[in-house]
């Protein structure tokens, strides 16, 4: 048997206290109930009108941010693929991998209906980007369930930051209140993973260092494929609502710091070696962060000036 399946077998009564736990916390609700459907009405193939830009209240950000956020959410095959070729089927593991599957597939159920109803972005192209990406799919690689485990730490906390600043950034109280709900979902799956990584550290402190160090250096959100997330996650990062900044400080270093990291004295030579990398990397993603924050209020602070200067409001987010 692989170190790989040992590792997971071994795993496998914490998993179980862990979905325990999670089915006891996580509270039931509907993506129905989040949706303003007073609002909706037909579009031209049922006799009423086309999406037209200027139905949507959506500002250009708001729109990127939940255009982004919605085809991640849309991609979840993939990501059941991924976890389920990796964790299995049977046991406390296969009973999270369907789980987690169903909670996950309300998020894109809530965004889309919301979007739909409201007219906040083009129906058409939203439709045919959910094909492009979907049609691609993600593949993360040859991750072993570890690494996954601890990549998916990273990543829920990252999704749950995400919709949360989304959800402001809308003025729309009844988006915001639905992101809201959804980073609830998130939180709690990535309290899950990060539970299984902190017992992974004390079965296996070395490999589950190593584990760490990887899947942060090498971190990458899984739209990062999807057609324009360059340009959409660069104005998400301009409106801060997901940023270097907030990457380190609020999402990789509070799990690293839950798992105590830093003050571990049980590695070895391997995990110490891996510790150090991912020390050296920390120190150069603060100082990404900081000059990113830098750039990004002087840029603020020219387009106000110049909005004062010639009398234009300031529409920038
Ligand atoms: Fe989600
Ligand atoms: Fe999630």
């Amino acid at each position: 048997m692989s170190s790989a399946n040992h590792l997971l077998e071994a795993l496998e009564p914490v998993v179980a206290e862990n979905l325990d736990r999670h089915l006891g916390m996580a509270q039931e609700w509907h993506p129905h109930d989040y949706v303003p459907w007073s609002e909706g009405r037909d579009f031209a193939f049922l006799g009423g009108e086309d999406w037209a830009p200027e139905q949507s209240r959506l500002s250009e950000t708001a729109k990127a941010a939940m255009i982004t956020n919605l085809l991640t959410e849309d991609n979840l095959p993939s990501y059941h693929r991924e976890i389920a070729t990796r964790f299995g089927r049977d046991g406390a593991w296969g009973t999270w991998v369907g789980r987690w599957t169903a909670e996950e597939n309300r998020h894109g159920i809530a965004m889309r209906d919301y979007l739909v109803v409201t007219r906040g972005v083009d129906p058409v192209e939203l439709e045919r980007a959910r094909m492009d990406y979907m049609t691609s799919g993600y593949d993360s690689g040859d991750k072993t369930p570890l690494e996954a485990v601890t990549y998916v730490s990273f990543q829920e906390l990252a999704t749950r930051v995400s919709h949360r600043n989304t959800g402001k950034v809308t003025h729309d109280p009844v988006a915001d209140r639905m992101l809201a709900r959804i980073s609830k979902d998130e939180n709690l799956h990535m309290v899950f993973y990060r539970n299984i990584v902190a017992a992974a550290l004390e079965i296996a402190p070395d490999e589950t260092m190593r584990a760490i160090a990887d899947e942060v250096i090498g971190f990458e959100m899984p739209g990062a494929t999807m057609a324009g997330f360059r340009r959409n996650s660069m104005i998400i990062a301009k409106a801060g609502i997901y940023d270097l900044r907030l990457h380190h400080d609020d999402v990789i270093m509070p799990i690293l710091r839950h798992w105590d990291v830093f003050d571990r004295t049980d590695l070895g030579e391997v995990g110490e070696r891996a510790r150090d990398e991912l020390a050296t990397f920390l120190e150069g993603l603060d100082t990404q962060a900081s000059r990113f924050v830098e750039r990004r209020a002087e840029h603020r602070a020219r387009v106000a000036a110049r909005a004062d200067s010639d009398g234009t409001p300031d529409i920038a987010s």
